[in-house]
């Protein structure tokens, strides 16, 4: 069994942008290492289309065993229309599934905030979505994201059939569950749990499964149940309703995008998929903005870091227990916005364009301050 090495940090920085933005993060650790002491260790490797041009592989074992004894993974983004036609398994998104499986990372963390500075981005009325502030928890290592059996095979009648199935079971819904209520008291104390419990199986288990914790353990939390395409309307008519909404891995997929677009500033999203702590208190988690990897704009130095080096201050809140610091780097970026400063995707009018290592240095002026 391979031990997590405490403060040890894998930066997998990927495709597209990825390499640009996980630079930022990069340079802000270092800041850290020198400016309070900190001694990060820093590694990085190949993931994705990287990984499998040079490898061709999406993900090395070697880099994979790495991200297994980090305490922290920065991942940028993988794919890209390079890798499109790739057969499924050395696809670079087979990387970031693997990561997540085999790291047993269950627990993601997507925060939808509308940041003050930028209502106006958003498609949205600015009343509807200024101040907004949810936590989508999503499950990230089942239902049917892995679910077998799966595959596309032959059928009688000469057509294929293609298959994937969606399964949960109790502690995979237990254990998801408690880490939204833990977050949840820590906020407003609301937690929404989405599912389809009107047509799956598995949605019903879902809705019994999380109603029986909370009468167990969290009486305290204020608990509804909603079906995930109600929720998915709920988040467009009023989004301020929630504050923590848990669901399962696709439901959590396609509610987490819809709720970052809310916020009009997809560049600004961090998360966090998280583990289980073991008896010692550790945990493996891996840290990502959730943009993806953006080909279009990749290395005209034009892309956004704010979600990474955000990804970074979560990583430094959930992993590290440094909370200071973390309020210390948000803080910072909250400066920079005041001050006008923008990347290219949130330019607005009397506000000033950077590029992204701009941006990385004015926040790192900030810390400094
Ligand atoms: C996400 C992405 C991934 C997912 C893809 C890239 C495999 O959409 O992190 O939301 O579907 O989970
Ligand atoms: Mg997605």
């Amino acid at each position: 069994m391979i031990k997590v090495k405490k403060r040890k940090f894998l930066l997998l920085a990927g495709d597209g942008v990825g390499p640009e933005v996980v630079g930022e993060v990069k340079k802000i650790i270092k800041w850290l290492n020198t400016n309070r002491s900190l001694d990060f260790e820093i590694d990085e490797d190949l993931v994705g289309g990287a990984s499998y041009d040079k490898y061709g592989t999406p993900i090395t074992d070697e880099a994979y065993y790495k991200a297994l004894e980090s305490e922290v993974v920065i991942l940028g983004a993988v794919g890209g229309p390079k890798w499109e036609n790739l057969e499924f398994s050395k696809r670079p998104e087979r990387a970031l599934l693997r990561l997540r499986k085999e790291l047993k990372l269950f627990a993601n963390l997507r925060p939808a905030i509308c940041f003050k500075q930028l209502v106006e981005a958003s498609t949205l009325k600015p009343e509807i979505v200024s101040g907004l502030d949810i936590m989508i928890v999503r499950e990230l290592t089942g239902g049917i994201y892995f679910g077998e059996p799966r595959g596309i095979k032959p059928i009688d009648n000469g057509e294929r059939k293609g298959i994937n199935t969606h399964t949960y079971t109790t502690s995979e819904i237990e254990r998801v569950a408690r880490v939204a209520f833990d977050l949840a008291r820590k906020r407003k104390n609301k937690v929404t749990s989405c599912e389809k419990s009107n047509v799956m199986e598995a949605g019903q288990l879902w809705k019994e499964e999380v109603q029986a914790l909370h009468e167990r353990d969290y009486k305290d939390v204020e608990l509804s149940h909603m079906l995930a395409d109600n929720c998915s309307m709920q988040l467009l008519r009023n989004p301020k309703q929630f504050d923590v909404i848990v669901t399962d891995n696709l439901f959590g997929d396609m509610l987490s995008d819809q709720a970052s677009m809310l916020t009009g500033s997809l560049g600004l999203l961090p998360s966090a998929s998280l583990g289980a702590k073991n008896k010692d208190g550790e945990m493996r988690a891996m840290y990502e903005p959730i943009h993806g990897s953006a080909p279009d704009i990749a290395g005209k130095g034009i892309a956004n870091p704010i979600a990474t080096i955000l990804s970074f201050a979560m990583a430094l809140r959930y992993s590290l227990d440094l909370d200071k610091e973390a309020d210390a780097l948000e803080k910072a970026v909250q400066n920079v916005l005041d001050d006008g400063l923008r990347t290219k995707d949130i330019m607005s009018k009397g506000t000033k364009e950077v590029s992204t290592s701009q941006m990385g240095e004015a926040i790192i002026a900030y810390l400094q301050k």
